[in-house]
């Protein structure tokens, strides 16, 4: 987790309710090439440590790859055997850890998500259409002879219902949310195999984390929380609702090792970036909003599935947004939350 917070300090002193900075104008950064129809979308955003965004489409079975700083974007690969990919996370790796499936040569590795929903409607998902895969870019000697990315089938998951957001939970794992199922599964990516340690949840789609702490946003009850967790994901204490009332899909996160930071959080067809200030944990209540671009999609509608952090010195503070389903094709601007 990075952390971004230059005035945060400065704004809880405050604790002014009414938002002190303007709006940030969003700045297009790709769209996807058309025409798509009915609707095409990204579901979700990963940036890679040389600053490229990988893009899933939720209408297709493809990740995209954007180059920010050019703003030129390609199909980096399309997979076969899935129909529509959710969330992306890249995992996080020890220097000599062993993986003899799937092998990471040192390179990168993502784990992304797939399910069949076979029409517009995201409420009808084909039962048992779950799988999860990786994404790996070999190690290169020379980096201006990158090998091609490989995706590899990882595992099957039938008894999910829809696998949502996916984030990185220490090496070798992340977690993977379940929305109907109200779940959020533990996956070791050597082994394919998983547990269930959260359940019992309502809406969780986006899903971080960040020490000791699960974060995840609920659109059932339009709230984020966070959740003390152990070791193995499981719930040690009640959670935190950090904001309420608030529409949100995924989010970044930028937090300090007491949990103390903030969200910025995708509003769904509120088509807004808002952001959340809250205090350390546990128990610092919920924080205070602020909303950071609307009309995101510049169309007046749309669909706002998600923002990520640049990593990049340029972008580290900026926002990448996906945005969609808005009389338009899958579409990623650029926010900056200190406009
Ligand atoms: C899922 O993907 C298929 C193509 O693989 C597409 O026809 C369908 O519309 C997509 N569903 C949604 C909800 O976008
Ligand atoms: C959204 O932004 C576009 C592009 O700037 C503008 O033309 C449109 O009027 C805006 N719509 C709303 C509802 O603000």
């Amino acid at each position: 987790m990075r952390y971004h917070g230059q005035s945060i300090k400065a704004c809880l002193l405050l604790l002014s309710p009414i938002p002190i900075l303007a709006l940030s104008t969003p700045t297009p950064v790709f769209t996807l090439p058309g025409p798509i129809a009915p609707a095409s979308w990204f579901e979700n955003l990963a940036v890679r440590p040389n600053g490229l965004i990988l893009a899933t489409r939720g209408d297709a079975p493809e990740i995209w790859q954007i180059d920010p700083a050019t703003g030129e974007g390609a199909l980096l690969v399309s997979v076969t055997g899935a129909f529509n990919l959710t969330g992306i996370a890249e995992v996080t790796t020890t220097p000599h850890q062993r993986q003899p499936h799937p092998p990471t040569h040192g390179g990168e590795t993502y784990v992304f998500g797939s399910s069949h929903v076979p029409t517009s409607d995201w409420s009808q998902v084909e039962p048992g259409s779950a799988k999860v895969w990786t994404l790996q870019f070999p190690a290169s000697s020379n980096s201006n002879k990158p090998k091609p990315p490989v995706v590899s089938f990882l595992t099957a998951m039938p008894d999910a219902g829809f696998l949502n957001g996916i984030t990185s939970f220490g090496a070798g794992r992340v977690l993977l949310s379940d929305t109907p199922a109200g779940a959020i599964y533990l996956l070791d990516v050597a082994t394919g195999s998983f547990s269930t340690p959260l359940t019992g949840l309502t809406g969780v789609n986006g899903i971080h984390t960040a020490p000791g702490y699960v974060y995840h946003a609920d659109m059932a009850a339009s709230a984020l929380r966070r959740i003390p967790v152990d070791a193995h994901a499981v719930a040690t204490g009640p959670a935190e609702v950090l904001a309420a009332e608030q529409p949100v899909d995924d989010f970044a996160l930028a937090v300090d090792g007491e949990g103390e930071g903030r969200a910025y959080m995708a509003t769904l067809t509120e088509n807004r970036v808002v952001e959340v200030t809250f205090g350390a944990a546990p128990s610092s209540g919920p924080g205070v909003k602020r909303v950071v671009a609307e009309n995101v999609s510049g169309t007046g509608t749309g669909f706002v599935s998600v923002a990520v952090f640049g990593r990049r010195v340029e972008d580290s503070g900026l926002l990448y947004v996906a945005v969609g389903q808005g009389g338009g094709n899958a579409a990623i601007v650029m926010v900056d939350p200190s406009e």
